[in-house]
């Protein structure tokens, strides 16, 4: 089986790299990656050089070049990945959002039935939902919870599984669409908050905790997301949406508690800083249906996932310290400079 993997220099796709050549070492995986800011291709060095595994720098949207890569290799399937993936930066600038995460993704199907109606898996974000109350802890994101956007990302994210769900319905094309919670684990770019958090920590930086710190993720190792894309790309029905998340749902403030402890720095680090706008207060994934339909369950509790995810950014301080050495330094300048004053 050749899968073409798209966004596979960024952090989900190269873990799903990684955790597709041990699943399935007989597969032949390409990976397809414009390497944005946000892929490195650093990451893949262990894999670069593997005879079943090929590197095609290129940009989703570049119907051209996808169409020949697909003549080229002739996938069984496609997954996905590459996105425009951070909040923050849909709400400075949104139009690459829409160009990478919208029409990008139409490329592909487009490429996809082209080469005979291919399997075609969308990742996708429990974001499309939009938010949840704090105060009704008995309220969770099912398939059928409505589209209910609050970021140009999460809008863009949605646009691309309705478009997903019509190529479906209009051209038989097989598809399958995974919403998962938010991920954590080895090779998450530094912009988000767990890594950030982490890195800031390590160089004795404040930690810019967004209002009061109490807004709630369901957070997910992001090995766990690869093997249920792994189970939905096999055993999924097409034309179905499957919800990943593990119930483990936690507020900002606390993740960053346990990061400074685990990393024995001083909880003065924090620094509570003006609000995202309209950010989503909580979100909360009901995994049932992937559960009961194809077995999946989270395997790693957060306490082990979050201390083996220190440690790698411990282990692994050249990885991050290029990126916060590059272009990193001015967004974070944009995107913090006079919000770091304490409130
Ligand atoms: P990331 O930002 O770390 O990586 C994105 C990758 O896509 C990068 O390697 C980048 O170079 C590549 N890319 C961007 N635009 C491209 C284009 N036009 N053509 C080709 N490649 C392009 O993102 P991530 O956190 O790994 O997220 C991957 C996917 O998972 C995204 O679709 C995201 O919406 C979804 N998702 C992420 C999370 C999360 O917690 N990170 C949760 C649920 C869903
Ligand atoms: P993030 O990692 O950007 O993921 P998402 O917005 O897609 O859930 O942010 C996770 C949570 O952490 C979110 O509620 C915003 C908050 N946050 C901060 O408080 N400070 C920060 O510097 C960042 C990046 C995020």
């Amino acid at each position: 089986m050749t899968i073409i993997v798209t966004g596979g220099a960024g952090f989900i796709g190269s873990n799903f790299i990684f955790y597709m050549m041990k699943a399935h070492p007989d597969y032949r995986l390409v990976c397809l990656d414009k390497l944005t800011y946000a892929g490195n291709l650093s990451t893949l060095k262990g894999v670069l050089d593997m005879p079943s595994f090929r590197f095609v720098r290129g940009d989703i949207c570049d119907r051209d070049l996808v169409y020949s890569l697909f003549d080229e290799e002739h996938p069984d399937a496609v997954v996905n990945f590459a996105a425009e993936s951070h909040v923050d930066r849909s709400i400075l600038d949104p139009s690459l959002f829409l160009q990478t995460n919208i029409i990008g993704t139409s490329v592909l199907m487009d490429a996809a039935r082209r080469a005979g109606n291919i399997r075609f898996h969308q990742i996708s974000t429990d974001e499309v939902y939009g938010d949840l109350p704090l105060d009704r802890k008995d309220l969770f994101f099912t398939e059928t919870t409505p589209l209910h956007t609050s970021s140009p990302y999460s809008s863009s994210k949605a646009a691309a599984d309705l478009l997903a769900l019509s190529y479906h319905r209009t051209y038989g094309l097989p598809v399958t669409i995974s919403r998962c919670s938010n991920n954590y684990g080895p090779y998450h770019f530094p912009e988000k908050l767990i890594p950030l958090m982490i890195i800031n920590a390590l160089k004795g930086k404040s930690l810019p905790v967004y209002g009061q710190g109490i807004n709630v993720r369901d957070w997910l190792y992001v090995e766990d997301h690869c093997r249920a894309v792994d189970l939905i790309l096999h055993k999924g029905r097409i034309g179905e949406v499957y919800n990943v998340g593990g119930h483990n749902e936690m507020r900002n403030i606390d993740i960053v508690r346990i990061i400074l402890r685990q990393l024995g720095k001083s909880e003065d680090l924090i620094t509570f800083v003006e609000d995202r706008k309209g950010h989503d207060l909580r979100y909360a994934i009901d995994p049932q249906k992937i559960s009961s339909e194809l077995g999946w369950l989270p395997e790693t509790k957060f306490e082990d996932g979050i201390r083996k995810t220190i440690k790698w950014y411990l282990d692994n301080e050249s990885w991050w310290q290029e990126i916060i050495d590059g272009e990193y330094q001015d967004y974070y300048e944009r995107m913090y400079s006079g919000r770091l004053e304490p409130r």
